[in-house]
Order: C-alpha cells, then sequence, then structure tokens
C-alpha cells in the first residue's frame, strides 16, 4: 500500500500453529508503538461473517467443496468492505487472523480446487487488496492438529470443527500449500517456524516486521 500510515498484515498457518496468541501480541506490540491497531479474522470478524463462520465450521454442515469456498469468499467480501477497507482508510494499522492465502492452501491445495479460479474470486473478494506482509507460521501438520483440538474442545468436542476433522493428508497438503505459495511470493509471505515458546516466536516475528515494512 502507497500510503505509510496503511499497514495490512496478516498471520496464515495450519490448524493449531498459535495464530490467535500471535496476532494478539502483534496488536499490542504496535499499540505500543503509539498505532491504532484493528485485529480481525476471517472467516468472521463481522457479524455476518460470525454466522457464516459458524455454517462453515460446524461439524455437522453438509458442504461441498465449490460451496465452502463460495462461503469463504462471501465472508470475505463482507469483511473486507466492513472492516479492512474502513481501518486503513483511518490510517488504522490492520491484523487480520487468514485472509486470502488460507483459501489458496485449504480449498485450493486441500480441496484440489483449480488455483487459477481461486486467485480469482479471492481478487473479487478482496477488492484485489494484498497484505504489505503475511507471516506463515509453520508448524508439524500433527502436533498443530492436536492442539487444535485441545483447544477447540468445548465447541466442538475432541474431534474438532468439520476442517479440523479432515484427513492428515489434507492438513499436510494445506501445509504444502503454504509453502508454495511462500515461495511464489519471497517478498510478501514470510516463514516463521514456531518456536518453543510464544514470545520466542513472537521476537522472530518482530524482526520480520522491522526488516519488511521499515518501520519502528
Ligand atoms: P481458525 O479460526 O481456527 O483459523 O479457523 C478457520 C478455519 O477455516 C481453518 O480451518 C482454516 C479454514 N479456512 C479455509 O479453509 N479457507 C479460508 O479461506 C479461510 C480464511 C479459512
Amino acid at each position: 500500500m502507497k500510503n505509510k500510515n496503511r499497514i495490512f498484515i496478516t498471520i496464515e498457518g495450519g490448524e493449531g500453529a498459535g495464530k490467535s496468541t500471535h496476532c494478539r501480541l502483534l496488536k499490542r506490540y504496535f499499540e505500543t508503538c503509539g498505532r491504532t491497531c484493528v485485529l480481525t479474522r476471517e472467516p468472521g470478524g463481522t457479524k455476518s461473517s460470525e454466522s457464516i463462520r459458524k455454517i462453515l465450521l460446524h461439524p455437522q454442515s453438509n458442504i461441498f467443496p465449490l460451496t465452502e469456498l463460495f462461503l469463504y469468499e462471501a465472508d470475505r467480501a463482507q469483511h473486507i468492505q466492513e472492516i479492512v477497507l474502513p481501518a486503513l482508510k483511518q490510517g488504522k494499522v490492520v491484523i487480520c487472523d487468514r485472509f486470502i492465502d488460507a483459501t489458496v492452501a485449504y480449498q485450493g491445495y486441500g480441496r484440489k480446487i483449480d488455483l487459477k479460479i481461486i486467485e480469482q474470486l479471492n481478487k473479487i473478494a478482496s477488492f484485489a487488496l494484498k497484505p504489505a506482509l503475511t507471516i506463515y507460521l509453520d508448524i508439524d501438520a500433527k502436533r498443530g492438529l492436536n492442539n487444535a483440538k485441545k483447544l477447540n474442545k468445548e465447541s466442538y468436542g475432541l474431534s474438532g470443527d468439520r476442517i479440523e476433522r479432515e484427513s492428515a493428508l489434507f492438513h499436510s497438503n494445506v501445509r504444502k500449500g503454504y509453502l508454495s505459495q511462500s515461495k511464489k511470493e519471497p517478498k510478501r509471505i514470510k516463514v516463521i517456524k514456531t518456536q518453543k515458546t510464544a514470545q520466542e516466536t513472537h521476537n522472530l516475528i518482530r524482526e520480520e516486521i522491522k526488516k519488511c515494512l521499515k518501520i519502528y
């Protein structure tokens, strides 16, 4: 984005990589630097998008891959217009827990939907907005899934939400998708291996932010 005040960062990762924790730590970091920061997520982030999220993640939802793709894009179209673009216009820092790269990884590499279709729909739904920086938190797919299921057990039981219930192969394909995306766009997508403690991982994220965005 041209205006230096506008910073749009997305955090991606497989299941249980600790994205939500890192989004919160990052928000706090920007706030201590004196910036107003909006933390949001996909799917979700607005009232109607949270309803779409429930349909997408409920284990009993019977959804075909193409329906799933359109629901993620519908969620995005709402979220970008209601939250992301207005916040950026006001000069706020926007941190988004998942965005377009998740669709490439999950619906493209996971569900095997044609990547060209996904690229087009991503572009339409996001109003062609690309993050200045995307952090991909890399964790072993199996270890991450175990973390996620433990965290989610109150909402969906130990088997996890609808996506967490997918096979190990699906989740390892998702990881391949993210890694291949990062090779295609190495300047924007930075891969950070999750460390032993959240603070150590957070420090690495901060270093990338300083290097890539040339700020703080
Ligand atoms: P999360 O809030 O735990 O990240 O859950 C969101 C789930 O939705 C997660 O399993 C990844 C999935 N997802 C997609 O499959 N496609 C997408 O475009 C997005 C944004 C998320």
